[in-house]
């Protein structure tokens, strides 16, 4: 595997009037060719925004991003030579297809926003036919509109769109949040099988640690703004590091196990330290160390961790 994507020292912050939201701070990730990198954290820990730096939606405040080695930022300009190389599947299929589109004008669309001779390579009424084939959806289906289908169809259409240009690199943000469960695994299991059919790479974000599991290969926890703890899958569930990891894995574990249960009743405590560990106030092991903040180190071989203990 080599790397598809760097990101270095990446930084987002957010105006809001007279407030700045610091969205994302010093994240490094690098997604190898082939991997599904899993990003994983509570709600606005900037899981989304770092998917929106790297899908053109989000200019990053500092640092660098790179898609096979060459800068795909340069200030706030993303780079335009990449014609549906990367593309993208939201959480919610209800307002991410337009509702006056029909499936088939949602599908093309992005075809559309290629160069004309591009499109010409990738185009072709043969190639649609085929791809709604193999998403599970059927041909009298194109001529509909979103509004007729189930959530797992329109998530269906929604991968339809993502796969037409044919990317090698898909941000799926909760992608099967907003279905039920067992519609969910069918949806998982066809992002698993497209893949391994076309070499893609995902990153795939969630706050469900069980689909992380069963979908990636690597995962990065993010809190706060910061990744916090990153390794391949075995490290990440067979030997978690860090205490919001920990935190985060007892959902799976069974009520007795007394650890997390200390975790998840910890009693919050405000550090005076502007610079102190960002896991401070809810760390029940935390000490006078951690008013400043920990660096992120390895553990063991593709394992880091953020955590002075
Ligand atoms: N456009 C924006 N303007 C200002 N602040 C924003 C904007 N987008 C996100 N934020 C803030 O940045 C932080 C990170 O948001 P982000 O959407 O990346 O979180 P998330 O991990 O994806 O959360 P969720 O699980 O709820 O989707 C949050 O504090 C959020 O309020
Ligand atoms: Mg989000």
């Amino acid at each position: 595997m080599s790397a598809l994507i760097e990101m270095k020292d990446v930084e987002k912050i957010y105006q809001k009037g007279r407030h700045s939201v610091h969205a994302v701070s010093d994240a490094a990730i690098t997604i190898e060719k082939g991997e599904i990198i899993g990003l994983v954290g509570e709600s606005g820990s900037g899981k989304s925004t770092i998917g929106k730096m790297l899908i053109g939606l989000e200019a990053p405040t500092n640092g660098f991003i790179t898609y096979q080695g060459a800068n795909l930022w340069n200030k706030t300009k993303f780079k335009r030579s990449l014609p549906g190389e990367i593309q993208t599947v939201f959480q919610d299929p209800q307002s991410s297809l337009d509702p006056r589109m029909t499936v088939k004008e949602i599908i093309l669309e992005p075809l559309y926003a290629l160069p004309s001779k591009v499109r010409k390579e990738k185009g072709g009424l043969d190639k649609l036919m085929a791809l709604i084939n193999r998403v599970g959806l059927k041909a009298e289906h194109l001529e509909r509109y979103p509004h007729e289908f189930s959530g797992g169809q329109r998530q269906r259409i929604a991968i339809a769109r993502a796969l037409i240009t044919d990317p090698s690199f898909i941000v799926l943000d909760e992608p099967t949040s907003a279905l039920d469960v067992s519609v969910q695994a069918q949806v998982l299991n066809l992002l698993k099988e497209l893949r391994q059919e076309r070499n893609l790479t995902y990153l795939f974000i969630s706050h469900n640690m069980s689909v992380i599991r069963y979908m990636c290969d690597k995962i990065a926890v993010m809190y706060k703004g910061k990744i916090v703890e990153m390794g391949t899958a075995k490290c990440i569930f067979e030997n978690a590091q860090h205490p919001y990891t920990k935190i985060l894995l007892s959902s799976l574990l069974s009520i007795q196990d007394t650890t997390s249960q200390k975790l998840l009743f910890a009693a919050p405590e405000k550090s005076e330290s502007k610079n102190a560990c960002v896991f401070f106030e809810r760390c029940p092991s935390r000490t006078s160390l951690c008013e400043e903040s920990p660096s992120f180190e390895q553990r063991e071989e593709h394992h880091h961790c953020a955590c002075h203990y």
